[in-house]
């Protein structure tokens, strides 16, 4: 898959960064009579497809929500089903990255993922840290509490030691401890198949996103439910707590 220019930008606002809660996997697989993992599968493919997508309307930061630390709950079959697909991801993300020009980042307390699943994040984040298409960032054993809690501890931490003054704490400043360190607030959330909740994801960036919901499951999403969520995001008016001029 090649990545175009961005020619296919529609008028009117592009968001710069895009995060998405792709839901609804298992329950297209339930309509289709298949396996939950089947639902899985498809939604992976969706997100290869969506990354290539994003870059040709202009987007230039895609987050996406893969696997949250409260999805541990879910049984061990699928658990571990999950795992595999992420495993194969990260694999062959190596070589469409470098194709593609596509930085990735993991976010999310990845100390808790198998240690050869750790191996290939890493792998893949330095060999995709060169490029200079698309900033994708993929959620992996990821919870905005978790990742406040983490902040706040290595903030603690550096306070203890001495390098850093309780007083010296800003927004800028606790920022930068977060996985997202360094990457703006997303400009829009949307999350698909029909829940209107944000589930942990990304509670401290969100903070004045817009957000765009949708009935279409995950595994249906594709380019025009996409240019969809643009169009709306491109009508709103964003006030950030004040008032816009007449
Ligand atoms: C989203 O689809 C994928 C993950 C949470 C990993 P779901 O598996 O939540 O699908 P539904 O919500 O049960 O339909
Ligand atoms: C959110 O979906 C997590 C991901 C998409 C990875 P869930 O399906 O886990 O969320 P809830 O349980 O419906 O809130
Ligand atoms: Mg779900």
């Amino acid at each position: 898959m090649a990545f175009s220019k961005k020619a296919e930008t529609p008028a009117g606002a592009v968001p710069k960064h895009v995060a998405i809660i792709m839901d609804g996997n298992g329950r297209w697989a339930k309509k289709r009579f298949l396996p939950r993992n089947a639902g899985h599968a498809q939604g992976s493919r969706v997100a290869e497809q969506i990354c290539e997508d994003a870059w040709n309307l202009g987007i230039e930061y895609l987050t996406i929500y893969a696997f949250s630390t409260e999805n541990w709950a879910r049984p061990k079959d699928e658990v571990d089903a999950l795992m595999k697909l992420l495993r194969k991801y990260m694999k062959d993300s190596i070589a469409r990255s470098s194709k593609n020009n596509m930085r990735v980042h993991v976010i999310g307390d990845i100390s808790a993922l198998d240690e050869d699943l750790q191996e290939s994040i890493r792998k893949l984040e330095e060999v995709s840290s060169v490029n200079t298409g698309l900033k994708f960032q993929v959620a992996i054993n990821y919870g905005g509490r978790d990742e406040i809690l983490r902040a706040a501890k290595a903030f603690a931490t550096e306070c203890a030691n001495g390098t850093k003054k309780p007083e010296d704490l800003n927004e800028a400043l606790f920022y930068s401890y977060f996985d997202t360190a360094g990457i703006p607030y997303p400009d829009l959330m949307i999350r698909t198949s029909g829940e209107m909740r944000t589930s942990n994801f990304l509670p401290w960036q969100l903070a004045y996103t817009e957000f765009y919901f949708t009935d279409v499951l995950w595994p249906d999403f594709n380019k025009k439910e996409l240019q969809k969520a643009i169009a709306y995001y491109a009508g709103r008016d964003r006030r950030f707590g004040g008032v816009t001029e007449e």
